[in-house]
């Protein structure tokens, strides 16, 4: 039998005996055919980069049904007669890009591009379902809910989407390059016409469906309940047992990744069985088969008319089931899927809290006992549901009441991102009879709060039940509830998720109470909008101009080739780290379980195999080396202690989960873990002089002048990881001579090649290392991405065969690290003004295990804290040397902590003087002489300290006083839910880097440019072409305007440009412009005297051809040093931001973000706006979202996209402006520009800040209840929901019905 199929129209037929059943449609698209805009980031269904279209045929409707799926989670035997379109297949840079990929250029919604194709694919599958309804605005936001982008903040591209709504304003867009603000015709926004577009089922498809071969193979698909027994009773009627696996969408393989290693011995596909695909409705219930998937069972019970009541409910059902994962994993994975994980291995699951609440009952088909309907409860309860044993279908009663009795239905769920795509803290649905406020009946469920499988709370259900709600019966029924719904050992946050069983218990019933309600009903909150006030400058054209970036369609399209893109060689091998998770122990050796070989592998590397007269390093900068592989111990977590190499890259993965490393402890010190620890055994690293910051004046004098004084104050700061879409990876090549070429996802590809050529011990004119583009990187490509191209070079060099190395997610976060983490001890000395006096700080930072970059931290953690004059500042830095993972230089390294640490000083000086934040931070502004004192020549000319009158403007801009009372308002109205706002500045110093470029002009008049600077997404390339059209264009040919269009900028290849240096530190891209500017003066130079000799305007491509014909050189490098200017200069900028916190879950929503930047006179305003919203949405992650967990040994326990929340659309700010400033001439910046990529990140400290004052409300009033005091508090970060929530009162619910009681 065969497997036939179609891939963007072409077809595609396997035997089906020669497949590998387990296969994932993502490895087949990757690894078997052209296509690649398919992209692999997490594997686990949790971020979208790997989202296609995937539709079926209808033979008897002959209707074609399209919907997304996540090709890492579905298995490529399910796709039989199936059609799948990727990105590429929606339209090329060959055949024309489609409507969609050009919209997402011109919205500039796309940075590094590894995230776009998924997203591309998510719009317009949302645009062909709406298209019946027509597609809305509301359906655009939702359109790419659960797709994760790093770079681009996500703004960009919800207006990318609402540019294709049918009812969207255009002057809610945000900057695009179609149309402008104020502009009445929108005809350039295409609008998407299904009828014209792509044809997602090729005709020849549709005549394959035939009847369908069900022979036995290791993939069965049995076409009847009948057929699939007969073939479970033959199974198990084998004597040796057959193992089998259901398979209907497989989307828990996500979740079970050990799955993906098991090998069953039969796959039995159940979604071609009628009676499971159906939903059968009649007057007292609807039946749906399990193998419905959850966007079908959404879409049928949005269609039930049977009775208001009964509407209603099932609404909420469908609402809530809204909230289960992301759309592409609703489209495949099924009810009965969800509900067997939850029975069977305790998965937190939604269906079943809010299905046990309505009553549901389940039909089974096991093979014990035949057929049996149970209740959802009795399901539950059961013992785990065996591999034979099928789920029929699942039936949901209509709940009918007596006539006068109301039916009250809710479903909760608290979690990390509002809209989904989270487990739940906990999730609850309630369902009560009520005659008026008395209970007649009551269900009560909890579920996915660390509990076997949702529950009931009998108890509480029988005590309301004949009871009017008052405070008192609520009271109790809470305190019941209290010791009912108590997680199980182990669980995160225990006590946040009894207590949000207890608040939602209450919000339920709490509305019965006639007398309650000082509360304003709720509003909805409001959709996502933006405004943005962007300079253009044409002084420089084409520089300065909204330049849309490089190659945006081509990345849209997933033709844009990343590492792991470049066709694997022949004989090309796979390998997968194997790392440490001692932190410190003797290496006794290393096994696979089992003792054997595990398939595939050919090898493990190891520091032995390091080869003679080369070194075992694997990191080589100007600051430091580090090793590649552990030699005797390992000195932390997450090290790497050797590859194993095998033939794929799932069976590398594989044999790396299955490798034991032998430890020894025994007569070793203990692991340093801690910085306390390293301090008191002096464990610390040095810091070279010059890259110690300097003190400021006198802070014993400071200090004696204050009228107060607080001493002693302890901040910690923890980790962040960088979750790049692209995770690292590199790929060997041999090549002759003992040369190898290295293609590397690197910041740093001069340093790769001098880490390989040390490690293997070779000249470094016999590496090459070749960086195209990079897919994010944010620090975490700079130092991290040495070792893993290092080990690659060391695999290939010891077997002579390539090797490529894509790292799976969980062992990226376990091994790269993040952010350092740090304890900040202060006295800050102050006047009764709010004037600080005097600043002294002890910073202890943990490094980890080895320096890496390290020692740039403490400098720039001094840099963006001395945005205020603190009078005098004194610090003692240290350096901790642990046995933790080595950390890494995450976007703004130590500057985010810096401006932290201010704030935090600032607030606690608020609020012991009991005056305003925002009071605090304007007296405390530096003066420009401040500035000078603080910065030095840091501080630039006077004019150029924008900073005091951004304050002001933006105070303005975003009507901040005013809104200071309307939040006071809204707080004093309100119980549950409490505002803040805040507003922040910031001031961020930079130091331009040494940077070489090179330009050539070629026969045809075409221009190739390289650069040392590496493209990440943050559109350096965009700014280089820019660059050399503005300086080739001062020759001023004719039809000047028209040489952008034939500028190209290409990889980086280390042998061919030399000195590349680092990029980062936000400066790359100007240093870049300057080297192509000072290469593109030399040519001008060359060129002149044909045009002089011309004698009039001369077109571009002549004056070339002459220059040919007169070999004229035509091709110029340099290296651009910042000698001739100060290296380091100061970017301002200011942010206000308001939030709201909801006090019975502790999810804070930021409603409005307003940002003014000083950007000087902005390269390419497009691409620095970008980089503005796009780093202020990850400092959003820092500061609110992203919790980085580790073991009591160090080992990250946040792994992966289910327990690492980086923000979605649903946590970027409701409303977000942004205004660039042009703050006019820096005679001493690269055509007066400023950078972007790293300051705006600090700005996110505002919606900190404005969180910590909404909870300064909340405890206000909470402790008004209690009769106490508790204004001091500190807001840790990330100041995730229960963080929040504890700071407000766990037992808020509680505390507030006592008070009422007693009033
Ligand atoms: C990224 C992600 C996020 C998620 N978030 C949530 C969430 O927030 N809330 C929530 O409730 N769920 C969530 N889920 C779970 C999701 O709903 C389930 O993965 C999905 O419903 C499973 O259906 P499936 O058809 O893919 O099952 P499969 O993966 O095909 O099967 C799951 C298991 O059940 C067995 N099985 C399947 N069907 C039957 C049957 N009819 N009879 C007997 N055994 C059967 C299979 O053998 C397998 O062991 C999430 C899943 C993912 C991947
Ligand atoms: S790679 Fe498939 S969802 Fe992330
Ligand atoms: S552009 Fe979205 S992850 Fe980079």
């Amino acid at each position: 039998m065969s497997l036939v199929f179609a891939i963007n129209g072409q077809r595609f037929e396997l035997e089906l005996s020669s497949i590998d059943p387990s296969t994932t449609l993502l490895e087949f698209l990757r690894y078997e055919t052209s296509f690649k805009s398919v992209k692999l980031s997490c594997g686990e269904g949790g971020c979208g980069a790997c989202v296609v279209l995937l539709s079926k045929y209808d033979h008897v409707l002959h209707k074609v049904e399209d919907f997304t799926v996540s090709s890492c989670l579905t298995l490529l035997c399910s796709i039989n007669h199936c059609s799948i379109t990727t990105s590429e297949g929606l339209g090329n840079s060959r055949d024309g890009f489609h409507t969609i990929h050009n919209r997402f250029s011109g919205f500039h919604a796309s940075q590094c591009g590894f995230c776009t194709p998924g997203m591309c694919v998510s719009l317009f599958s949302a645009l062909l379902e709406a298209d019946k309804s027509k597609f809305t605005v509301i359906e655009a936001e939702k359109a790419v809910l659960g797709n994760l982008c790093r770079c681009t903040g996500y703004r960009p591209i919800v207006d990318a989407c609402k540019s294709f709504a049918l009812d969207v304003d255009i002057e809610d867009l945000g900057f695009n390059s179609f149309c402008k603000k104020g502009d009445t015709d929108s005809s350039s926004l295409i609008r998407f016409d299904s009828e014209k577009t792509v044809c997602t089922f090729p005709e020849f498809l549709k005549d394959e469906i035939k009847s369908i071969d069900s022979g036995v193979y290791q993939w069965c698909s049995p076409a009847s309940v009948e057929e699939l027994q007969s073939l479970l009773e033959a199974f198990k009627a084998n004597s040796d047992g057959v193992s089998i696996k259901l398979v209907a969408g497989n989307t828990s393989m996500g979740y079970y990744k050990d799955e993906r290693e098991k090998n069953y011995e039969k796959y039995i596909d159940i979604t071609r069985i009628p009676e499971l695909k159906q939903i059968r409705e009649n007057h007292n219930r609807v039946e749906i088969g399990a193998v419905v998937t959850i966007s079908k069972v959404i879409a049928a019970l949005k269609e039930i008319r049977v009775s208001p009541r009964v509407e209603k409910m099932f609404g909420k059902l469908a609402t809530h089931m809204e909230k289960i994962a992301a759309r592409f994993i609703r489209n495949f994975g099924s009810i009965g899927g969800n509900l067997v994980m939850a029975q069977r291995k305790q998965f937190p699951s939604d269906m079943a809290t809010i299905l046990l609440a309505a009553n549901a009952f389940v039909n089974i088909m096991s093979s014990k006992r035949g057929f049996e309907k149970l209740t959802l409860e009795e399901f539950l309860q059961r013992s785990p549901l065996e591999a034979y044993d099928l789920v029929l279908s699942i039936e949901i009663p209509f709940w009918h009441c007596e006539t006068n009795s109301e039916l009250l239905f809710e479903t909760y769920r608290a979690a990390p991102r509002p809209n989904g795509s989270a487990l739940a803290y906990l999730n609850a649905a309630f369902l009560a009879e009520v005659k008026d406020t008395m209970v007649i009946n009551c269900r009560l469920a909890f579920g996915a709060y660390g509990t076997k499988h949702a529950i009931r709370c009998k108890e509480v259900e029988e005590f309301l039940v004949g009871k009017v709600i008052t405070e008192n019966v609520l009271y109790e029924a809470i305190t019941l509830l209290g010791n009912t719904v108590v997680p199980q050992g182990g669980t995160s946050h225990p006590a946040y998720r009894s207590s949000l069983a207890r608040g939602f218990l209450f919000e339920f019933f709490h509305t019965l109470i006639t007398h309650h309600t000082t509360e304003k009903p709720s509003k909805p909150l409001p959709m996502l909008s933006s405004s943005q006030h962007v300079p253009l400058n044409d002084e420089y054209y084409p520089v300065g101009k909204a330049v849309t970036k490089a190659g945006a369609s081509l990345q849209a399209s997933g033709e844009a080739v990343f590492v792991d893109d470049i066709p694997s060689p022949k004989n090309c091998l796979y390998g997968a780290f194997i790392y440490s998770k001692k932190p410190f122990a003797q290496i006794k050796g290393i096994h696979f379980k089992e003792n054997s070989i595990p398939d595939g592998v050919v090898a493990v590397i190891s520091c032995k195999d390091v080869p003679k007269g080369g070194k075992n390093v694997g990191m080589k900068t100007g600051i430091g080396t580090d090793i590649l592989f552990a030699e005797q111990f390992t000195v932390s977590v997450g090290e790497c202690i050797a590859i194993v190499v095998a033939d794929t890259q799932r069976h590398a993965d594989t044999a790396a989960n299955l490798a034991v490393v032998g430890y020894e402890t025994e007569n070793l010190e203990p692991p340093i873990l801690s910085i306390e620890d390293a301090v008191k055994k002096s464990s610390l690293f040095q810091i070279f002089p010059f890259l110690y910051p300097q003190q400021v004046g006198d802070t014993s004098k400071g200090m004696a002048e204050a009228d107060h004084q607080i001493l002693s104050s302890e901040i910690r700061l923890g980790s962040q990881y960088f979750f790049y879409m692209e995770t690292q990876t590199a790929l060997a090549v041999p090549d002759e001579d003992n040369s190898i070429v290295v293609y590397s996802s690197s910041q740093t590809p001069q340093y790769v090649h001098s880490s390989v050529a040390a490690c293997l011990g070779i000249p470094e004119n016999n590496v090459r290392v070749i960086t195209r583009r990079v897919g994010g990187g944010f620090g975490g490509k700079a130092v991290k991405s040495m070792p893993v191209a290092t080990a690659c070079a060391v695999a290939a060099n010891k077997l002579q065969r390539p090797v490529r190395i894509y790292v799976n997610r969980k062992t990226d976060m376990i091994m790269t690290g993040g952010r350092h983490p740090m304890k900040i001890t202060y006295s800050v000395g102050f006047k009764s003004t709010g004037k600080i006096t005097a600043l002294e700080l002890e910073i202890l930072i943990d490094a980890g295990a080895s320096i890496g970059f390290s020692m740039l931290m403490p400098s720039n953690i001094i840099g963006a804290l001395k945005k205020y004059d603190w009078g005098a500042l004194s610090f003692d830095i240290k350096l901790c040397k642990t046995n933790l993972l080595s950390k890494a230089i995450m976007r703004a390294p130590g500057d985010v902590q810096g401006t932290y640490i201010a704030e935090a000083i600032i607030e606690n000086v608020a609020s012991s003087l009991s005056l305003e934040a925002d009071a605090i931070r304007k007296i405390n502004l530096h003066t420009y002489e401040s500035l000078a004192l603080f910065y030095k020549d840091g501080a630039g000319e006077p004019h150029e300290y924008t900073l005091p009158s951004m304050w002001d403007k933006v105070g303005v801009s975003s009507n901040f006083e005013e809104r200071v009372s309307i939040v006071r308002e809204f707080n004093e109205s309100n119980i549950w839910r409490k505002r803040g706002i805040s507003r922040v500045p910031i001031t961020y110093q930079v130091s331009m880097l040494a940077t070489p470029g090179r330009v050539s002009i070629l026969g045809d008049g075409t221009i190739v440019v390289e650069v040392g600077g590496i493209e990440l997404g943050q559109g350096l390339w965009t700014k280089v072409k820019q660059m050399t059209g503005y300086a080739l264009g001062l020759l001023q040919c004719d039809r000047t305007e028209e040489l952008l269009e034939k500028i190209r900028v290409v990889q980086s290849d280390s042998l061919s440009m030399v000195q590349g240096n680092f990029t980062g530190g936000s400066t790359t891209s100007e240093g870049s412009c300057e080297a192509v500017r000072l290469c593109c003066e030399t040519l001008v130079k060359r060129l002149k005297p044909l045009m002089e000799r011309s004698g009039g305007r001369i077109s571009w491509n002549k004056l070339i051809s002459q220059a040919y014909a007169q070999s004229v050189n035509l091709s110029a490098s340099d290296l651009y040093t910042p000698t001739d200017t100060p290296t380091r200069y100061l970017n301002y900028g200011v942010a206000v931001s308001e939030v709201e916190v909801d006090l019975v879950t502790g999810q804070t929503t930021v409603l409005q973000t307003d940002i003014l930047y000083d950007c000087g006179k902005s390269l390419n305003p497009a691409i620095d706006l970008g980089q503005i919203e796009g780093s202020f949405v990850q400092g959003l992650g820092f500061f609110m979202l992203e919790e980085y967990i580790t073991d009591s040994e160090g080992l990250v326990v946040t792994d992966s996209t289910w327990t690492y929340k980086i923000p979605t659309v649903d946590t970027i700010p409701k409303q977000f402006n942004v205004e660039i400033l042009n703050s006019g001439c820096h005679e001493k910046r690269v055509l007066s520009s400023k950078a972007s990529g790293e300051p705006p990140l600090l700005l996110a400290a505002s919606v900190h800040c404005a969180t910590r004052e909404a909870v300064k409300e909340a405890r206000k009033q909470l402790w008004t209840w209690k009769g106490e005091d508790g204004s001091s508090f500190q807001l840790p970060v990330p100041a995730t929901m229960p963080v929040v929530k504890e700071l407000c009162g766990l037992d808020i619910v509680e505390t507030y019905l006592k008070w009422k009681i007693t009033q």
